[in-house]
């Protein structure tokens, strides 16, 4: 007999997909005309770049949208967003994007997707990085509940797997879906594999993500840090708006 889900997890996925909906319309209220917007990946941003899209069709705007991923530029050639093709501007205005893992420093995982290369290249140049999430991600210390994505170039994935595992944690080779036993790497957009290292809560994840970007044959790791300007997010009933201001480090919250 096929596996029924209990009803607790059906309403706590629903509250969930409530919570994405409207933290992703608050998120698109910010896009504003004249724009360069990078548009996240995941099921979340996807939520968003749909509100983009809408708000171009009711209210005209006029903005250039920068994917972070092939599947976001689907979403977004569908809902009439033009996009920068070739290579990332060096300078956005405003991205909105997901996580996997939210820290109270507004410290995140992310690449659950598979998507964080781009996805922190374009995260790098803008001015206003929005992260959209609902109240499920908020974790004490990054790790507790997310393996970090790394992304690795192909032929290296053994060495790179090794000196990860070195570092203390289990490392897993993500595979494709739905291939079942026989299911092969998943090949990120950039053509690379990506390792998914469980580490546990990380106490000092700055000096973590130094050591992993110095092993040879890392692309890149799912942390962002000091990156993510605004976090959208549920609390209860409500929508919160926290604010990082990037020079003095205050953070402000509003109710909205
Ligand atoms: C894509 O690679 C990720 O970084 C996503 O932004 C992240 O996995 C969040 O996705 P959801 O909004 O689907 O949880």
């Amino acid at each position: 007999m096929a596996h029924q889900p209990d009803a607790l997890a059906v309403a706590t996925q629903n509250r969930a997909d409530e919570e994405k909906r409207r933290v992703a319309l608050a998120a698109a209220a910010l896009v504003s005309d004249g724009m360069v917007v990078g548009l996240g990946s995941g099921s979340t941003a996807a939520l968003a770049v749909g509100a983009i899209g809408q708000r171009i069709r009711d209210f005209g705007l006029h903005i250039v949208g920068v994917s972070t991923s092939s599947a976001t530029s689907q979403l977004a050639i569908r809902e009439g967003i033009p996009l920068v093709t070739t290579t990332v501007p060096t300078r956005v205005d405003l991205t909105i994007d997901g996580a996997d893992e939210v820290d109270p420093a507004m410290r995140l995982i992310k690449g659950g997707g598979g998507c964080l290369l781009r996805e922190k290249i374009v995260a790098s140049v803008s001015t206003r990085l929005v992260i959209v999430v609902d109240s499920r991600k908020w974790v004490g210390h990054l790790g507790e509940t997310f393996a970090l994505p790394v992304e690795v170039v192909p032929l290296a994935w053994p060495v790179v797997q090794d000196r990860l595992a070195r570092l203390g944690g289990d490392v897993r080779l993500r595979l494709a879906k739905g291939g079942g036993s026989q299911a092969g790497p998943f090949v990120t957009d950039e053509g690379n594999y990506i390792l998914d290292v469980s580490l546990g809560p990380m106490l000092h994840p700055e000096e973590l993500g130094a050591q992993i970007s110095q092993i040879p044959g890392v692309v890149e790791h799912g942390m962002f840090l000091n990156m993510a300007t605004d976090v959208i997010t549920a609390r209860g009933e409500e929508i919160e708006h926290i604010q990082r201001e990037t020079i003095t480090g205050v953070t402000g919250t509003t109710v909205i």
